[in-house]
């Protein structure tokens, strides 16, 4: 199978590098640029090198660098910025700091003729984000691109497969990035793209086969996309040793317990706990109404509740978790306010005696994690599944939850989804559900007055979920959600519908 190597020197883009290289059909795999030697490199047959960008200066003797043999070697090498700057050094260039004019940001640059190059206006935006410069290209190197700041934004020895530039092909907002990655792996690397999902799928089930043996291995099994999709990739590595517990806190949406319920057991025959636990939620939860409170309560429930159920199997060696990329930035991220406590399983592994976490989803983005989920023939109900907060309904229920409270919002929620998934709007919402305000108002229904529970529909459309912006659905769709939640479920007599955006809006009300 044809690879490339992502060698990773710290930069913050890396594994978009590496994902931008999977979406044209090439595997791509990431190590610590210490990771790994030359010879190494070599025997395992990579087909490319893409160097990353990283936060150094290549001149501090404290800074990554590389075996500069690997440039001799005859491996295709594409270095991004740090790593530009690394190419250029390694082979005796010059480097400075450009105290006066770092670039950041949209860029234009203009470029001669090149491979990596082909079919990219000779004049066009790229991603800038360096304070050093190579002021001079090595021996044998031509400079292929400049900017007005930067003399040299791009370099290469063609003779040698030797491509580098100081821009970010990788992100989108250098316009013809993509082109210039495709022409790296294809008319460079000389790649013929046929790699596939269902390939990372055979790989991981065999991978997690020979690693875990006749083992046992604990997952916390919520439903979602993530943790599902790695139960079913580990479930086909060793069957049965799996043993999935699945925390029903009773806060999930109406009929979904059953539904997670029965596509393990039935359709893939798997071990499951399901463990009931909502009285022992809402009691815990009783008289709580400030948000913060609600998800620390769930939470740390959660892992109670787990833990208990774990210490009944004894000592498992192996713990799996559904982390995905992005969790992986996100809690990596230490300067960010905390808008929200997100729990999920995250406090699980002080609390389960076992040798070993395994995150086989780690490296994937969400929609390469629901790609995987398709190649393992999960239902698509579940791989496309929208996002549900891990302390549940608790966010959408505004006030204090109890039993009743749940039923209600559960019944409306349900409406509202199959109206406008019947009215085929699901495809322009990437979130829709319903919240129970805890604000009353005045109705009348016949000749009587009533005093009922406001609900909000709220529906977003969002690439991301950092930003959203309120969908914008049919009224005729609304107006029938809003008659039939009136009509059929008691104790709500006014329906209203969100127009916020994130922000200054959450997507969730709590
Ligand atoms: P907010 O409300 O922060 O939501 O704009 C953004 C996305 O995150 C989901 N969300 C959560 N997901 N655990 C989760 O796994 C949580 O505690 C949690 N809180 C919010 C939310 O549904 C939306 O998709």
């Amino acid at each position: 199978m044809e690879k490339i190597l992502v060698l990773d020197f710290g930069g913050q883009y890396n594994q978009l590098i590496a994902r931008r290289v999977r979406d044209r059909h090439v595997y791509a795999e990431i190590k610590p640029y210490n990771a790994i030697t030359t010879g190494e490199i070599l025997r395992q047959g990579y087909k490319g090198v893409i160097f990353t960008g990283g936060p150094n200066s290549v001149y501090d003797a404290a800074s990554p660098h590389f075996d500069p043999a690997i440039l001799k070697a005859g491996v295709p090498v594409l270095g991004i910025c740090y790593g530009c700057q690394l190419m250029a050094w390694m082979e005796g260039g010059e480097i400075c700091a450009a105290n006066d004019i770092s670039e950041y940001g949209k860029t234009v640059f203009r470029h001669e003729n090149s491979l990596l190059f082909q079919n990219v206006p000779r004049e066009s935006v790229c991603w800038m984000s360096h304070t050093d410069y190579i002021k001079r290209v090595p021996a044998g190197f031509r400079v292929t691109a400049v900017t007005d700041n930067c003399p040299a934004a791009a370099m290469e020895d063609a003779e040698r497969k030797l491509y580098a530039v100081q821009f970010h092909p990788e992100v989108t907002h250098t316009q013809f990035g993509d082109t210039m990655l495709h022409n790296f792996l294809f008319s460079v690397c000389g790649c013929t793209g046929d790699w596939r999902m269902d390939d990372f799928a055979a790989r991981t089930v065999a991978y997690y086969k020979e690693k875990i043996g006749d083992k046992k291995v604990l997952c916390a099994l919520s439903g979602g996309v993530d943790s599902s999709v790695a139960a079913v990739l580990l479930h086909k590595a060793v069957g049965k040793n799996l043993i999935c517990i699945f925390v029903d806190h009773g806060l999930l949406r109406k009929d979904e317990g059953d539904f997670v319920e029965e596509t393990f057991t039935k359709t893939f025959d798997m071990n499951l706990i399901r463990v009931n636990a909502q009285e022992r939620f809402l009691t815990k939860l009783r008289g709580v109404t400030a948000p913060e409170t609600k998800r620390k309560i769930i939470g740390e429930e959660f892992i109670r509740v787990f833990e208990e159920e774990g210490k009944k199997l004894g000592k498992v060696p192996f713990l799996a978790q559904g982390t995905i990329y992005p969790d992986v930035i996100e809690s990596g991220s230490k300067n960010a306010d905390t808008i929200k406590s997100h729990h999920n399983v995250g406090g699980l592994p002080d609390v389960i005696d076992f040798d070993e976490i395994i995150e086989p989803l780690r490296d994937l983005f969400k929609d390469e994690v629901r790609a995987v989920g398709e190649a393992l023939g999960i239902p698509k109900a579940l791989v496309w599944r929208q996002p549900f907060p891990g302390p549940g309904l608790a966010v959408r229920l505004i006030g204090e939850i109890t039993a009743q409270r749940v039923e209600t919002l559960q019944a409306a929620d349900a409406i509202f989804r199959e109206e406008l998934e019947n009215a085929g709007c699901a495809k322009d919402a990437s979130q829709y559900f319903a919240v129970l305000t805890n604000t009353k108002s005045v109705g009348v229904i016949g000749d009587a007055r009533t005093y009922g529970e406001t609900l909000a529909l709220r529906s977003v459309t969002t690439d991301d979920f950092m930003t959203a912006e309120w969908t914008r659905l049919p009224y005729d769709v609304l107006e029938k959600a809003s008659s039939r939640i009136t009509n059929e479920v008691k104790g709500i007599n006014r329906v209203v519908y969100d127009i916020t955006s994130k922000p200054p809006a959450t997507v969730e009300w709590e």
